[in-house]
């Protein structure tokens, strides 16, 4: 097995990530990749009472197990098959069940904080911002968290202002600096996301 590649997919929240690796893997027909999502590594809260993991700021970098999701990259990079965690965004922890990930030629990393770790960034051979105005994205995110992620109007306002807007001002806008490619609007550029999959199947044949 020839040595995966992996890209990184980052931008602030509802930026369209998660879309635009969902978009980009129904465009492979052969199916050689594997999304990886950075929220499958939030720390294991498991000690923690449901109020108290309520409280926790999931926008800083210390709230990632970044260790476990480095050792899994480097599993599927030597390849060998990942339990990938699952996570629960309605209790905030990550579920007691596992997911076997196997290893693919093409590796999708996806998540607000792929290019803050150098220890990651130095794991990727293509790194993808996906840049969408803030007005947009607490939006799309009001949207997305009332209908899946089992939140109200005000939990989402309350968590945007005290932790979220701040640690993407903080921590996930400087990341844009280190990127390849910058991908305007995300979910739905058909344009970007044609040429990442042209891209993807001419590394797949190689
Ligand atoms: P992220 O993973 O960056 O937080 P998502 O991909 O989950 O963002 O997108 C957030 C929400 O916005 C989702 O409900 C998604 O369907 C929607 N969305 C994503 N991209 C677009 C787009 N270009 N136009 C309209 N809605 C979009
Ligand atoms: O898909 P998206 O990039 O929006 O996922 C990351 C976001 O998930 C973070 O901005 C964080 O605030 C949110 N999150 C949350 N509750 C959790 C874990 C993450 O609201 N328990
Ligand atoms: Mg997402």
């Amino acid at each position: 097995m020839k040595k995966p590649i992996i890209i990184g997919i980052t931008g602030g929240t509802g930026s369209g990530k998660s879309t635009v690796s969902k978009e980009i893997y129904k465009s492979i027909e052969d199916k050689n990749v594997v999304i990886i999502e950075q929220d499958s590594y939030y720390k294991d809260q498991s000690h923690l009472t449901f109020d108290e993991r309520k409280k926790t700021n999931y926008d800083h970098p210390f709230a990632f197990d970044n260790d476990l999701l480095i050792e899994h990259l480097n599993m599927l990079m030597e390849g060998k098959a990942i339990e990938k965690p699952i996570y629960d965004f309605e209790i905030h922890n990550r579920k007691k069940e596992t997911v076997t990930v196997c290893p693919k030629d093409i590796i999708i990393l996806e998540g607000i904080l792929i290019l803050y770790d150098e220890r990651i960034r130095n794991l990727l051979d293509i790194k993808i911002f996906v840049d969408t105005d803030s007005d947009v994205r607490v939006i799309r995110r009001i949207t997305r968290d009332l209908q899946e992620r089992g939140r109200n109007l005000n939990s989402v306002i309350d968590q945007y202002m005290s932790t979220v807007r701040p640690a993407h001002m903080q921590f996930i806008e400087p990341t844009k600096k280190y990127a390849d490619i910058i991908i305007p609007e995300g979910g739905y550029n058909k344009v970007a996301i044609d040429i990442m999959v042209t891209k993807i199947k001419s590394i797949i044949n190689e």
